[in-house]
């Protein structure tokens, strides 16, 4: 059963509360790796996607504002960019900081670093490089963890606005959300290969959307996930639950563009191909680019 092919809507009749670290009990962020299936499969699905973009604008120098396990940044510094890795999950980071101690022989890994930091203070979290990074990424569906408990999305905006403050100018914020207007429409998660999460495991999710003033408020997924664990002969049953801020993609380019003060050059992709509104294929993924441009 693929990651998406399973997706039950029901309505949650109190709101579910997300907490600032969804990982925090450490228990998402164990399975999250296993989850994320072969993590080289995972990155060569876009690698040459990011790299060729990567290239063109001249970047060297990438602050990973959600590195999580590491999965992105450790292909970037493998890659020999000058990788800074932030998450606001020690959990998370428990993953990233084992493989560079793993890999600290390796110079690239020696200098790779990485910090504790949240979005809504990250200008005060990160030490930003005189005007910025070349590159700041946000990958894996992560901006939508950010919930909107005031109900007019300043918390995001503040956080886009921390995010964009990293960018120098003339470079360039790569972030992403899952196709929440498909799945909001819908009530399921687009059919198709999945280009982030390529688990062999058999899996389930079921998706409650929260609805508030008539509002789409809250998506949560409730992940059930069939694993063999090391040291046990027998398949165990795992689950874990993460809520998302379900983003429609106009709004979110307008809270980008805004973010940036309106000084930037945008592009929207669908599963990393250029996108059209309205084309036929229906991408699980929509990738922005912005290009800092003053
Ligand atoms: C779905 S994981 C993705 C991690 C990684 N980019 C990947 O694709 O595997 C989302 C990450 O966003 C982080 N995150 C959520 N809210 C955050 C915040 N306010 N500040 C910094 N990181 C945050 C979580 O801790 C988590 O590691």
């Amino acid at each position: 059963m693929s990651v998406d092919s399973v997706f039950r809507t029901r309505s949650l009749g109190v709101a579910a509360v997300g907490l600032p670290d969804q990982y925090a009990d450490g228990k998402a962020a164990k399975v999250w790796q296993l989850y994320i299936g072969d993590t080289r499969k995972r990155t060569e699905e876009y690698k040459t996607w990011i790299m060729g973009l990567l290239k063109r604008h001249n970047v060297h120098s990438i602050l990973d504002v959600a590195c999580g396990t590491g999965v992105d940044s450790i292909m970037l510094v493998e890659e020999g960019f000058k990788m800074v890795s932030v998450d606001a999950s020690d959990k998370m980071l428990k993953y990233a900081l084992k493989e560079r101690w793993d890999r600290r022989k390796e110079p690239a890994f020696d200098q790779w670093v990485i910090e504790e930091a949240n979005w809504l203070t990250l200008k005060d979290d990160v030490q930003k490089p005189g005007s910025g990074f070349d590159a700041v990424i946000c990958l894996g569906n992560s901006f939508a963890h950010l919930p909107d408990f005031k109900g007019d999305q300043s918390d995001q905006k503040l956080a886009l606005h921390n995010i964009a403050s990293m960018v120098k100018p003339g470079g360039i914020l790569i972030i992403d959300h899952r196709n929440y207007d498909y799945i909001l429409k819908t009530g399921n998660a687009p059919q198709g290969k999945n280009i982030y999460y390529q688990s062999d495991l058999k899996q389930d999710i079921a998706t409650s959307v929260l609805w508030v003033n008539n509002k789409p408020h809250m998506i949560t997924l409730d992940y059930t996930l069939e694993l063999l664990e090391e040291g046990h002969t027998e398949v165990q049953t795992s689950k874990f639950r993460l809520s998302y801020y379900p983003h429609r993609v106009e709004n979110f380019k307008e809270l980008l563009k805004d973010a940036f003060a309106g000084k930037c050059e945008q592009e929207c992709y669908g599963d990393f191909k250029a996108y059209t509104p309205g084309q036929a294929h229906t991408p699980c993924y929509f990738i922005h680019v912005l290009k800092r441009t003053a």
